[in-house]
């Protein structure tokens, strides 16, 4: 990663900031369901408010397509913003044109304005010059604090950064920071932890970290592609058969780079996935014909917890096991108590991200606990895919 500027060097007293934000949080009957995003966002905009900017909010809300579809107004999380602040927030009802511009031109310094969904507009998702400038006219000074969105070149997250002083803001940062931390110049050995459903939809991760961890954990629908792939027999548990070929390129290229692939040798099987089914436990190689594996079993929890014992670094994405029904949490949730203990006590830089994972640390408890917790999705696994993230490269580059 190159050097970026962050808004300490920015001066940005009595200035109007484009804050680019990613508040692309779930609503349900019109409120905000999980505002984890936002709050995260609420330091910089804290921030630069105290600092006398009159704060410009730039979003997307969902994918309207061009289009003005009123559910997908960004007026829906205007109250969860200004809680979140707290301070009013005023919104215009479009992000460019004369609204967003009577909007930003009646702001004072410290005041903050939200501007409606980017995406109302064909040229966002076409980073199209002639919005860009729209939106650049609206700001003195570029702030970028949503990595959550920095996978997109689009024009508020990538344009933007060539036509005005751009920096990154607070949890932009924080992200970045994390991130380096954890598989740019990590502490060693490093672990990762990737699990999911299917390896067809992380095929580029996994490829990417056998090349730089030194042990990569394969949890979750996916460890069963791999158990096929080497002859073991997995009953009727979900598996990628058609991938085993790649599943076995995948074990030797990590072999060639001395990264330790960690797979179950035990397991918890049922009939099916069903809230308390009747379940077995069995060692991997003696797996009934007729039953699923749906979490890693206890003689495996146990060896992970003790090889993270000696590791200095985790990168975590993707559960253990089908931890929405129970019993299958209990694999996932052990080994997140195990991280968060080791985080705790000093011995551990962890991060994790992924809708799921953050889903399953939350469930149990000890998201805060963690060292860094990534409230991205694509961009946090096109990041764990090894590749430069336009928003972010866009930032660095000025
Ligand atoms: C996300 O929620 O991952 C980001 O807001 C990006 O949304 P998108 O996939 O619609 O670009």
């Amino acid at each position: 990663m190159t050097a970026f500027k962050t808004i300490d060097q920015a001066d940005v007293n009595g200035k109007r900031v484009l804050v680019r934000a990613d508040l692309n949080v779930p609503v349900k009957d019109g409120r905000v369901t999980d505002a984890t995003r936002i709050e995260r966002l609420a330091p910089t905009i804290k921030d630069l408010a105290a600092r006398n900017a009159k704060v410009v909010v730039l979003s997307h809300f969902d994918r309207p397509k061009g289009k003005r579809v009123p559910e997908m107004s960004l007026k829906a999380i205007q109250p969860a913003l200004a809680k979140a602040i707290g301070t009013d927030v005023v919104f215009a009802d479009d992000c460019i044109g004369p609204e967003a511009a009577k909007v930003v031109n009646a702001l004072q310094p410290g005041q903050v304005a939200l501007l409606e969904n980017l995406r109302y507009h064909n040229g966002e998702e076409a980073n199209d010059a002639g919005f860009v400038k729209s939106l650049a006219v609206l700001g003195d000074i570029y702030v970028n604090d949503a990595f959550s969105a920095a996978h997109r070149a689009h024009a508020s997250t990538e344009g933007l950064a060539h036509v005005l002083p751009a920096y990154a803001g607070r949890q932009m940062q924080a992200e970045l920071e994390a991130l380096t931390a954890a598989l740019e110049h990590p502490k060693k050995p490093v672990m990762a932890i990737v699990g999911g459903s299917k390896i067809s939809t992380k095929l580029d991760v996994l490829n990417n970290l056998v090349a730089k961890v030194q042990v990569l954990v394969i949890g979750g629908g996916m460890a069963n592609t791999f158990l096929n792939a080497q002859g073991v027999n997995i009953g009727k548990s979900l598996c990628e058969r058609d991938l085993a070929d790649t599943a076995r390129a995948i074990l030797e290229t990590a072999k060639k780079h001395g990264c330790e692939i960690f797979l179950p040798t035990d397991a918890v099987v049922a009939d099916g996935l069903k809230e308390g089914v009747a379940t077995e436990t069995c060692a991997i190689s003696a797996v009934p014909a007729d039953k699923m594996i749906l979490d890693v079993g206890p003689a495996t929890i146990a060896a992970l917890k003790k090889k993270l014992d000696s590791c200095k670094t985790l990168l975590w994405n993707g559960p253990l096991g089908a931890f929405e029904i129970k019993p299958f949490e209990v694999a996932t949730f052990a080994i997140a108590h195990h991280v968060a203990a080791l985080t705790q006590a000093g011995g551990l830089i962890s991060v994790a991200g992924g809708g799921d994972t953050v889903a399953s640390l939350n469930a149990a408890g000890v998201a805060d606990t963690l060292t860094y917790v990534s409230t991205a999705g694509g961009a946090f696994l096109e990041w764990m895919e090894g590749k430069e993230l336009p928003g972010v490269a866009a930032l660095s580059a000025t």
